[in-house]
């Protein structure tokens, strides 16, 4: 007997779609993109292809993260890690503003240009007007080879292996874990001390495995998604280190459930959308459990005050019957919490999508990489 088997079945491998592929490779994927460059002796990370010795790396006063769509969300959470690790003031832009603006490009800070794909036109864009007046600019790409990676001469392979869904999952999640390693010797060559590294070090470490533990909780999160997955908005609400979190979440439901979502910093609620919360109106709340909790808590009684349904995600032990739902992640240093958070929302979005029978790989209106203006 013959069995049909399309090349693209194969490729998937038993999976229903290659989203659901990428999502399951992410502990692979970020193994590899940490083989190499964790360094247990000094407690620091080894990124060679960024051809900084420790006096240049000294003598960088702000990093500045430059990335469209997840990328730039992942780039303002690389952003927090720096500030925190390192103590050096950090930001992320979206590519397509900077190049349009006629940015002021200091020669003190190291500008991260951020692509899965290398090629989006955008990005490259930025750092040719970079490169045009002088910056230094160094690339964090998924793609070997790609226009990205040879415009900026150097920086940090992503190693996430080929993408093919348009919503990004393995990619981005190792973007998030080579901004870590960055933040880690950013801080190691300053005022991180050797104990604090090698919590950094150690928690990196045991990153796939802890990914690999959210990735179990499929079902769970499967039957919140089904739970919600008639409502028409959602808003995703983070603090601080959960903000670019709520902000890539949302992102991800837009781009394959075509559900609006709508991210906002929890402090800002009172300031104008609370007005929008009923019953209608579900919210997804990244509850930290690090020195906010008791805020997010509150942040959560204020939305259930006004009737609002609430999917808590959280890796604390929240009081029973706070929230409708709970998507639960390990525990972590918190600095790294937001790359775990990242990954119930990945999965959140997917079971939305399909049980509203999206077409998950090909989302409408949009491309894998936007190498047009
Ligand atoms: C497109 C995709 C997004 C992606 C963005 C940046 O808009 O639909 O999912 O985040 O491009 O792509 P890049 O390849 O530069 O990371």
């Amino acid at each position: 007997t013959t069995v049909d088997v399309a090349e693209d079945d194969y490729q998937l491998g038993g999976f229903a779609d290659y989203m659901r592929k990428e999502m399951h490779e992410q502990p692979e994927a970020v193994r590899r993109a940490l083989m190499g460059r964790l360094d247990e002796r000094f407690s620091t990370a080894h990124l060679g292809g960024i051809s900084l010795d420790a006096r240049e790396l000294r003598s960088i006063r702000r990093v500045k993260f430059l990335g469209c769509g997840s990328a730039y969300y992942a780039g303002q959470l690389g952003a927090n890690l720096v500030e925190e690790w390192a103590r050096v003031p950090a930001d992320a832009e979206p590519a397509s503003e900077f190049r349009y603006r006629n940015p002021v490009v200091d020669p003190d800070t190291l500008y991260v240009a951020v692509s899965q794909s290398g090629e989006t036109l955008d990005t490259l864009a930025a750092v040719q007007e970079l490169k045009r007046k002088g910056g230094r600019v160094i690339g964090m790409v998924n793609v070997v080879g790609s226009a990205i990676a040879r415009e900026c001469g150097s920086g940090v392979f992503l190693h996430a292996g080929p993408e093919v869904s348009v919503a990004s999952t393995k990619a981005v999640t190792n973007m998030s874990v080579c901004f870590a390693m960055l933040a880690l010797l950013l801080g190691r060559v300053r005022d991180l001390s050797v104990a604090n590294g090698r919590r950094a070090v150690d928690a990196m470490a045991v990153l796939p495995d802890r990914i690999a533990e959210v990735l179990a909780s499929d079902e769970d999160v499967a039957l919140a998604a089904a739970k919600f997955a008639d409502a028409r908005h959602m808003f995703f609400i983070g603090r601080v280190r959960g903000w670019p979190v709520a902000r890539e979440g949302a992102q991800k439901l837009k781009e394959i459930s075509y559900v609006h979502a709508e991210a906002y910093q929890a402090s800002e609620l009172k300031h104008g959308p609370l007005a929008l919360i009923d019953a209608t109106m579900p919210s997804v709340v990244i509850v930290p459990d690090d020195e906010l909790v008791a805020k997010n808590v509150g942040t959560i009684e204020q939305i259930k005050a006004r009737g609002g349904p609430v999917i808590a995600v959280t890796n604390a032990d929240l009081p029973a019957g706070l929230a409708d739902a709970v998507l639960r992640v390990p525990r972590s240093e918190p600095e790294l919490d937001p790359i775990l958070f990242a990954i119930p929302l990945q999965l959140f979005a997917y079971h939305v999508a399909r049980t509203l029978g999206r077409d998950i790989d090909k989302p409408r209106n949009l491309a894998k990489s936007v190498t047009v203006e």
